[in-house]
Order: structure tokens, then C-alpha cells, then sequence
């Protein structure tokens, strides 16, 4: 990376298992997370801006990844890179070759991703889990994604169609006879994309009860789905026709899998009212880690796993089961300020990444450490 957040110039080598990216507070633990995301994806985590991006004092930033990908065997390597310019300038290639977008780009690597704000999944409201449902809905079944982009749009073309219904002040009957075409496709795209997601919950909540009990949580952990309305069709559609008048009210479709719920439980608990904060953090890494079985199961690939801050709020008995997890779990980075917060980190295969907090508030290089160095 050049000139991106804290780091003048920094290039990192990343083993295929565990790699620690230790150091201070503010030494750029989770910019050098946050680069490696925005490498393979175009994107920052944090949801930063590009001027936010880049270092300040420079015009411009850029980040590139070698990344490796395939079977073993069968390996291809895939040079990703992002070059930002603020305020609107942005350059992403492949193999040197520009592109449109990374997301889409079949080497591209997954990457789940932790971080202490992510908590929201098991304690915010329902919209960030019905969201992170969708993505990996998607994730476990490309072919999914345009099935949930129809429900969409079914839904806002009966939005737009209520509010126009309710401008021009149209009796019921006949809103209900313009409505009813809408309501079709609504309730037929509906039931289709409850369906996958109902699937999709199914494929991962035995691997995420798994990981749950592996790294120590007490109790039963369970991810189940909640839909908020029928999954049939017909019955939705009937449900649906029920509500028109509240819908003209509201100018919007009240009822539908918009509104639904991914429930995290234990032993029938929402951990969000019943758990600690880090029964809530091992519940939250128990759901990744169990999503990632489970794209691994259905695609034969891991997500590289960016995990920050993640030891806080962890007892030593935790830490150790996490670290033993994430021995057989694939490509991981974990942040911490201490190395030994990661019990067996001096381990021949874990990496090691020091952040050092340079002299000057910009100037910072990370160096990995290898088995050869040591
Ligand atoms: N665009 C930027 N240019 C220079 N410094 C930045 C930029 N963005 C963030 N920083 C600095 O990065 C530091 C935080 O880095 P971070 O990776 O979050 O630290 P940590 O090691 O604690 O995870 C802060 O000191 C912040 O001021
Ligand atoms: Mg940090």
C-alpha cells in the first residue's frame, strides 16, 4: 500500500493460516485490515470516503493484492489493485486490466469480517441482519441475487403505485383493482426469496451451533429465521390485500420480508437482551465462523478472515479455543496491541505483523516476520 490512512509505504507477505497484526493503540492495526479489504473489494469496511482513505498530506492512495486462489494443485494467482484519487477519481484492475467493480470478479477472495461495531448484528436492530442475511443468501447461492434484487423492485413500483394511488386520492376498489397486478409479482417474488432464505439459515445454523460450543459459549447457540408474513405465495397475496387500506394510509407496503428477522439465540434467549458483551462476541464470531463452513461446504472456498479486536473481552480459556479454531479455519488476520494476547502466537505457523507506530504521525511500516527471520 502507498499512501493510504497511516501508512506512507508498506507491503505485507500473509501466510495461508493465522497472521497477527500486533501493536499500540493507533499504530494502524485496523487500516492495514481496512487495506486489505479495500484490495479484493473496492470497498472500506468502515464504510470511510476516499478522502478519508487516503493518507493525509497526499493527493493520491493505492493498495494492491496478489492474491492466490483455486484448488491446491490447480492454484492461479490474481493481482487486484485499487488506486483513489479524491475527490471522485478511482482506478480498479485486475491482472493490470481495468475494471468496473472487484465484487463481481469470480478470483475475488470472500472475506468475513469482524469488527466491534459488527456487534449491532447480534444486539442492533433487525434491518442489519436481514441485510447481512441477504449477502450471504447470495454468497451461498450466486444465483440468488437476482432474485432478491425482483423483490425489490416489485416492492418499490407498489410503493411508488400507493403513493401515486393516495395523491390522486383514489377510492379503495379501485386502488385495489391497480394494485392487484402489483400485489401478484410482490407476493410471487416474495415467496420465492423467503424461500432461499429460509435455506439459507438451515445451511448454516447447525456449522454456527458447532462453532459455538468450540469456542466455549454456554449454552445452545441457534440462528433461526423469522419471517414476519406468509412464505406462500397465495397467502401473502391475501395478506397483502387485507392491508390496502392501511398501505394508502402509509403511502408504503407495510406487510412482507421486508420486515423480517434473523433471530440469535440461546437456549431460546435473544443473546441481544440475555448475553454478556463477550457472550455476545463469541456468538457474533460463532455466526461467522459457522457461515464461512458453510460457503466452504457449498463452494469448496474460505473467506480470508480480517478479525479486529476481537481478544478483548475474551477470558484466556476463550482465547486459546479461538486460536485452536482458527488453526483449521483458513487465512485469518487478528489485531491485538499485545502478541501474547493470542495464546500460541510464537507458533512456527502463525504470522507475525508489527505495526510500529513511526516517529512522525504518518510514517509507519509494517514488516512481517517469517520462520526464517526468527
Ligand atoms: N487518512 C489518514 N491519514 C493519516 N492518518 C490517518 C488517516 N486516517 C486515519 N488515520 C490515523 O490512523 C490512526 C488509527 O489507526 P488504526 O488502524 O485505527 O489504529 P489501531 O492500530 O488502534 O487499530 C489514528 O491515529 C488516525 O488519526
Ligand atoms: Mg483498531
Amino acid at each position: 500500500m502507498r499512501d493510504l490512512r497511516t501508512y506512507v509505504e508498506a507491503e505485507v507477505e500473509l501466510g495461508p493460516g493465522l497472521t497477527v497484526v500486533a501493536g499500540p493503540n493507533g499504530a494502524g492495526k485496523t487500516n492495514l485490515l481496512e487495506a486489505a479489504y479495500l484490495a479484493c473489494t473496492g470497498r472500506s469496511f468502515r464504510g470511510a470516503s476516499d478522502r478519508e482513505l487516503v493518507r493525509r498530506g497526499a493527493d493520491a492512495g493505492h493498495v494492491s493484492a496478489e492474491v492466490e486462489s483455486g484448488a491446491a494443485g490447480a492454484l492461479s494467482v490474481s493481482a487486484f489493485s485499487v488506486g483513489i484519487q479524491p475527490p471522485d477519481r478511482r482506478r480498479l484492475r485486475v491482472d493490470g486490466n481495468p475494471v468496473d467493480g472487484l465484487l463481481d470478479h469470480p478470483a475475488r477472495p470472500r472475506m468475513s469480517v469482524f469488527l466491534p461495531d459488527r456487534l449491532a448484528l447480534v444486539k442492533g436492530g433487525p434491518g442489519l441482519r436481514r441485510a447481512h442475511l441477504d449477502q450471504l443468501l447470495v454468497a451461498l447461492r450466486p444465483s440468488a441475487g437476482p432474485l432478491r434484487r425482483g423483490f425489490h423492485e416489485a416492492l418499490r413500483q407498489r410503493n411508488a403505485l400507493l403513493t401515486s394511488l393516495r395523491t390522486r386520492g383514489v377510492d379503495l376498489d379501485r386502488a385495489r383493482g391497480e394494485l392487484a397486478p402489483w400485489d401478484r409479482a410482490l407476493a410471487s417474488a416474495a415467496a420465492a426469496l423467503t424461500e432461499a432464505r429460509a435455506a439459507a439459515v438451515a445451511a448454516v445454523d447447525p456449522a454456527v451451533a458447532e462453532r459455538a460450543r468450540q469456542l466455549g459459549l454456554d449454552g445452545e447457540l441457534e440462528v433461526a429465521y423469522r419471517p414476519r408474513s406468509s412464505t406462500d405465495a397465495d397467502e401473502l397475496l391475501q395478506a397483502l390485500s387485507e392491508r390496502v387500506a392501511g398501505d394508502l394510509e402509509r403511502g408504503f407496503t407495510h406487510h412482507g420480508p421486508h420486515r423480517d428477522d434473523l433471530a440469535v439465540r440461546r437456549e431460546g434467549r435473544p443473546l441481544s437482551r440475555f448475553g454478556s458483551q463477550g457472550e455476545q462476541r463469541l456468538a457474533l464470531l460463532a455466526l461467522l465462523l459457522g457461515e464461512a463452513d458453510a460457503l466452504h461446504a457449498a463452494s469448496g472456498q474460505r473467506p480470508v478472515l480480517l478479525l479486529d479486536d476481537v481478544m478483548s473481552e475474551l477470558d484466556v480459556e476463550r482465547r486459546s479455543r479461538l486460536v485452536e479454531v482458527l488453526a483449521g479455519a483458513g487465512q485469518a488476520l487478528i489485531t491485538v496491541t499485545e502478541a501474547s494476547h493470542v495464546p500460541g502466537a510464537d507458533a512456527d505457523d502463525v504470522g507475525l505483523v508489527e505495526v510500529e507506530p513511526g516517529a512522525a504521525a504518518t510514517v509507519r511500516v509494517a514488516t512481517v516476520s517469517t520462520e526464517a527471520d526468527r
